[in-house]
C-alpha cells in the first residue's frame, strides 16, 4: 500500500492526515452498514439554519443509478472511475424548504456534507474521490431533478487498489506525495495579502 499521508507541519487528526483522492479502488464492495455510516456522516454535518440542503444518488456497481452517473462523468473522470464500487452523485436543494426564497449556502453546506461523508469514509478504511468534473446537465436530466435541485459533484467510492491497474498517465500521480500550498499564501490578517503573524 503507497504511502500518501499528508506531512503536516503541525499534528492534526491522523483521519485527516490519511485521506486521500485515489483512482484506483480494489474489486471489492462497500458493505452497505459502510455506506449507511457514510451517509449519517453526511447527515450530522452543519447547515445554514439547518436547512440540511444536500440529496445523494448512490450507485453500486451494475445498477441503473450507478451506471448513469458514469454517464455524466467527462471522458478522464470515465478512465478511473469504473474501477470503484460506488459512485455518488452530491446534489443540493437551492431554496429554502420548497419556498421559493434562495439558500445562499446550498452549495457550501452539500461540500461540507461531502466532506464529513469521506472523513466517515477513512475512519472506515474506505476512500472517497470527489469530482466536478461531470455534466450536471445531464445529471439534472437523467435523474429527473426538479427546477430547485442541482448536482455539485460526483463521489467515487471504495477500498484502495493497486496503482498498476490505472492508465500510465495516471499511475505517477497516484503514487506522488501528496502537496499543499503554505499557510502565508491563505491566512492573512488586516488586508488582503498582508500575512497573519499567527503564520509567520
Ligand atoms: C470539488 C472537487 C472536484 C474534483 N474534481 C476532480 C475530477 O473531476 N477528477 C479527478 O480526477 N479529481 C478531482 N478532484 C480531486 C482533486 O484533484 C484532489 O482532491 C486534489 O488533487 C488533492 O488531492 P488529495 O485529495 O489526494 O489530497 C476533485 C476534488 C474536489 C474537492
Amino acid at each position: 500500500m503507497i504511502n500518501k499521508e499528508a506531512k503536516t507541519k503541525y499534528e492534526i487528526l491522523t483521519l485527516l492526515k490519511k485521506r486521500w483522492s485515489p483512482r484506483a479502488f480494489a474489486d471489492k464492495p462497500v458493505e452497505k452498514e459502510k455506506l449507511l455510516l457514510l451517509l449519517e456522516a453526511a447527515r450530522w454535518s452543519p447547515s445554514a439554519s439547518n436547512l440540511q440542503p444536500w440529496i445523494f444518488f448512490v450507485g453500486i456497481k451494475g445498477d441503473e443509478v450507478y451506471a448513469k452517473i458514469m454517464n455524466t462523468l467527462v471522458e478522464f473522470n470515465q478512465m478511473w472511475a469504473p474501477n470503484a464500487p460506488v459512485l455518488i452523485l452530491n446534489c443540493g436543494k437551492l431554496t429554502v424548504r420548497d419556498e421559493n426564497v434562495p439558500n445562499g449556502t446550498w452549495q457550501y453546506d452539500v461540500g461540507q456534507a461531502v466532506a464529513y461523508m469521506s472523513i466517515q469514509a477513512m475512519e472506515e478504511g474506505i476512500y472517497v474521490h470527489q469530482m466536478s468534473g461531470f455534466d450536471a446537465l445531464k445529471a439534472a436530466d437523467l435523474f429527473a431533478l426538479p427546477e430547485n435541485v442541482r448536482a455539485v459533484s460526483v463521489s467515487a467510492v471504495g477500498y484502495p487498489g493497486d496503482p498498476d491497474m490505472l492508465h500510465p498517465r495516471m499511475q505517477k500521480s497516484e503514487i506522488a506525495g501528496r502537496e499543499r500550498k503554505e499557510m502565508d499564501t491563505f491566512v492573512f490578517s488586516e488586508n488582503f495579502g498582508l500575512v497573519s503573524g499567527i503564520v509567520k
